[in-house]
This record gives C-alpha cells, sequence and structure tokens, in this order.
C-alpha cells in the first residue's frame, strides 16, 4: 500500500507502474469496466465493485459483460489471469485495500435532469467506513456541478477531515464503443482536485494511463462543468441543425446539401438534423444547468431541448405527409420502424426518439411494426411495437436509428417486397435519388 497524497505526479506513475498501487472502482458498467481494465494493464493492482454478483462472477473469470466495447474481451482476460484485475460486491473491504476509489455508478435522472444520486451516496458511505489518511476519492460519474463536494459530510464520517484525504472530480468523456480508446488517449482527461497536494496525484495516476495526458481545472465544480457543457453543446448544436433543416424543408431546399458547402468554412460546425436526441447524457445536462440557474435566464438551452424533442413529432408529421402522396391514410396503415435504440450500434433505450414515434403513429391509428439488429421481440413489444424481420406488406418504412445495417440496405430487393414504397429516413442514411429513382415516396429530414 502506499499513500500517493503528498507525491510527485512522476512518482504516481512510477508507484502505479510498479504494482504498489490498489485503485477501487466502483461500478463496472460500461465505463467502469474498460477503466478498470484500462488502469490494471497499466500495472495497478484493481479491486471492481459492483452490487450485482453477476458481473462480480463474470469478471472473476476473466469474462468481459460489455460486449460493444472493442478490445475489452482480451483486456479483461489477461488481467483477471494476471491477477492484477478482481471484483468484488464488498465495497468496504475494497475501500480498506484501496488508496485510491473510483465511482462510476450510474447518476440516472428523469427527463427534467432530477437525478437519482442514491448509488453515489450508498459508495460514498461504504468508502468512509474503509478511508484512510492519504487516500484519494475521485468521482468520474457525470454529475450536476457541485455534486462531488456534497459528498464531503459522507466521507467526513469516517473520522477523518478532507484534506487528511484528497477528493476530485475526474469525468468520464467517452461513449460506449470507444471508451478504451478514448480513456487511453483519444482527448486529455479533465481533472479538478481539493488542493494542490491531491491535485498533483491524481495528474499522475490519469497520466499512467491517458497519452493526452491531463488538463488540470481550478476547482472540482469548474471540472464536473466541463463535462455538462459538452453535452449542451451538442444539444444546442443539433437543435440549431434541426431548426435550419425544418427552414430548409419549408423552402424546398436540401440542408445537407447547404450544410456540407458551410461547413467547409473552418468557423462553420453544423451537426446532423434527425428524428430527435436521446441517451442518458445529451438530452439530460442540460436539466443540470437549467435546474442550477438563478438569475440566468437559459433560454437557448431551453429551447434547444424542445426543438430536439419535437423531432419525433416531426418524423411522424414526415410519415402523414409521404403517405397521402402515396394515397393512403395513415390509420390502419402498416408501418415499419427501423431503430429501437437511441443510437446506432448501442443497446441503450433511454429517451429513444423511437419510442415516441411508435406512439404518435400509433395514435395516428397505424399499424406498427419494429425491427432493431440489437434488439428481441420482446423489446419491440415494450415499446408497442409488434417485431418484423421483413418488409412484406409495409407500407412505410420509418428509420430512427443510424445502425450500420440501415445504410445498407437494398432499396431494390426492399421495393419489390413492400406493399407501398414510402420511406421516411430520420437519420439521412439512404440516399434520396436512389430512393425516388425506384419509385419510392422519400421524405427525410431536412430534405427536399
Ligand atoms: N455510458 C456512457 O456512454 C457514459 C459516458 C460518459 C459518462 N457516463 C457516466 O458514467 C457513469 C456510469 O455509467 P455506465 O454507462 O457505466 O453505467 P452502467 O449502467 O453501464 O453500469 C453501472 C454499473 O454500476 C453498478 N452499480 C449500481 N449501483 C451500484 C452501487 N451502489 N455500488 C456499486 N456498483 C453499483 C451496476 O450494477 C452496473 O454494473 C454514469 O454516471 C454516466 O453518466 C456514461
Amino acid at each position: 500500500m502506499v499513500k500517493l497524497l503528498g507525491m510527485s505526479r512522476e512518482d504516481v506513475r512510477e508507484a502505479i507502474k510498479n504494482g504498489d498501487v490498489t485503485i477501487a472502482v466502483y461500478g463496472l458498467g460500461k465505463m467502469g469496466l474498460p477503466l478498470a481494465a484500462v488502469f490494471a494493464d497499466n500495472g495497478a493492482k484493481v479491486i471492481g465493485v459492483d452490487i450485482n454478483e453477476r458481473v462480480v462472477n463474470s469478471v472473476n473469470n476473466g469474462e468481459n459483460h460489455i460486449k460493444e466495447e472493442p478490445g475489452l474481451d482480451e483486456l479483461v482476460k489477461k488481467n483477471v489471469e494476471a491477477g492484477r484485475l478482481k471484483a468484488t460486491t464488498d465495497g468496504i473491504l475494497a475501500a480498506k485495500k484501496a488508496d485510491v476509489m473510483i465511482i462510476l455508478v450510474p447518476t440516472l435522472a428523469d427527463d427534467r435532469g432530477n437525478l437519482k444520486l442514491e448509488s453515489v451516496y450508498d459508495v460514498a458511505e461504504k468508502i468512509s467506513k474503509g478511508l484512510e489518511k492519504g487516500d484519494i476519492v475521485i468521482t468520474e460519474a457525470t454529475m450536476p456541478p457541485g455534486t462531488t463536494e456534497s459528498l464531503i459530510p459522507i466521507l467526513e464520517k469516517s473520522g477523518l477531515k478532507l484534506g487528511d484525504f484528497g477528493l476530485a472530480h475526474a469525468p468520464e468523456r467517452t461513449m460506449t464503443g470507444t471508451a478504451i480508446r478514448d480513456i487511453t488517449g483519444q482527448y486529455p482527461k479533465i481533472v479538478g482536485a481539493s488542493d494542490e497536494r491531491t491535485l498533483e496525484a491524481v495528474i499522475g495516476i490519469y497520466e499512467t494511463i491517458n497519452r493526452k495526458g491531463v488538463i488540470p481545472m481550478s476547482s472540482i465544480k469548474a471540472a464536473e462543468a466541463v463535462k455538462v457543457f459538452e453535452g449542451i453543446y451538442r444539444d444546442v448544436n443539433i437543435a440549431l441543425a434541426n431548426e435550419l433543416a425544418l427552414w430548409c424543408e419549408e423552402h424546398g431546399l436540401d440542408a445537407i446539401e447547404i450544410f456540407n458547402a458551410a461547413n467547409t468554412q473552418p468557423y462553420c460546425h453544423l451537426h446532423m438534423p434527425g428524428a430527435g436526441v436521446g441517451g442518458h447524457c445529451i438530452p439530460i445536462y442540460p436539466w443540470f444547468v437549467i435546474n442550477l440557474a438563478k438569475k440566468t435566464n437559459v433560454r437557448l438551452i431551453r429551447t434547444a431541448r424542445e426543438i430536439n424533442d419535437s423531432m419525433p413529432r416531426h418524423v411522424v408529421e414526415l410519415t402523414v405527409r409521404a403517405l397521402n402522396d402515396a394515397g393512403k391514410p395513415m390509420k390502419g396503415s402498416k408501418i415499419l420502424v427501423l431503430g429501437l435504440t437511441f443510437r446506432g450500434g448501442v443497446k441503450e433505450f433511454t429517451k429513444s426518439p423511437a419510442i415516441d414515434v411508435i406512439r404518435e403513429l400509433k395514435e395516428w391509428g397505424a399499424e406498427v411494426y419494429a425491427y432493431d439488429p440489437l434488439c428481441t421481440r420482446e423489446d419491440a413489444e415494450r415499446f408497442g411495437a409488434k417485431w418484423k424481420e421483413d418488409f412484406k406488406d409495409v407500407d412505410a418504412i420509418v428509420i430512427v436509428t443510424d445502425h450500420r445495417e440501415f445504410k445498407t440496405l437494398d432499396l431494390k430487393e426492399i421495393a419489390a417486397e413492400v406493399r407501398t414504397k414510402v420511406i421516411v429516413d430520420g437519420r439521412n442514411v439512404i440516399h434520396p435519388e436512389e430512393a425516388k429513382k425506384l419509385g419510392f415516396i422519400y421524405k427525410g429530414v431536412g430534405r427536399v
């Protein structure tokens, strides 16, 4: 055991590489397991803590349960076999053994960003029962600015005072599918800490695994704001793209053609318009800032949320119009929704636009079917659609998720199978001209 508080960043890096440092990672999910495996792969002794026994057992068997993460199978197996990565459900024992405790459990929020922080507080309680002088506690889970410091009274139940132990926030700046790449150096790590000694040690901790290095922030709160602001930037810019796309539709202009041309100018970064913004990050983080605003009006951030939330309805309206052009009423038409997950390649349904699209299509009286390469019949039924793996008798195809499989759809084959040739593209994955040549009535967000 080695206490990192008070050590230089160089000595910290050395100690981790030499296997002298034990790091406990709380939460072995999509973010926690890659982080735990990467630290172990760089020499640390890692104890992964999770309340889910199945997760703990599988990790201890050298198995990776986050299948969407390339390279994680090998990394988990290799480091479990080498004895550097172990898992447990005992968060107190892990805290007793560890020098550094990293909190990466879910911070679930409702649609208005009201957080359920129970799991974070639960972990902090457990850590407080094993906390020792010189330990460092780091939050990586995304939280509204101020949340990490709200853990101080819980951690001080240990009998120690902040300063005896260090506290820091180092936001996870990645997403499922690219976690290992991002953790190891796609972007620098952001770090804010309770004091200079903690900051120095935490810089050393993350320099060990991140080739791009560390950006030290002036405070924990500022570090928390970085991750939240990144998400808000995306939300507001997607809303701008969506608003301009709607304007283009009204004026018979192709938004994608215009955006591509405009983006050749280095100051312009117009995003992709689409069926809406889902997931537990981008649509939620704006609420962290809105809910904490006192005098600031935050009307741009609010409006962006409204615009993005209205996009699934717009996709349904495009479907109504397309069916209309084909001489079909929505009532009784068979609609096949392609995609249930909120984005391509990831099985995650939080705030997925597909949920709203299916609900609204049903309200119009349509017979709604769904298919998603990552999902099952039960998933479709959960959201009120029937499962369908072919295009037979379909009156309209509505693409809601940008799965790789939908980018290579054989429109010629589909044209021969459907009952009515209508395609609505909410993710710009289909070539409008190709669809039209095959006789489809095509509508897309922002497309002519
Ligand atoms: N998934 C992403 O793309 C992403 C990106 C950036 C940041 N984040 C943030 O990372 C954090 C973790 O997200 P995730 O996607 O890894 O979640 P996840 O749902 O994939 O995994 C969370 C894990 O934590 C475990 N857990 C829950 N409560 C616990 C407790 N009290 N003690 C110990 N373990 C507990 C669960 O059993 C689960 O295995 C969240 O705060 C999220 O905001 C996620």
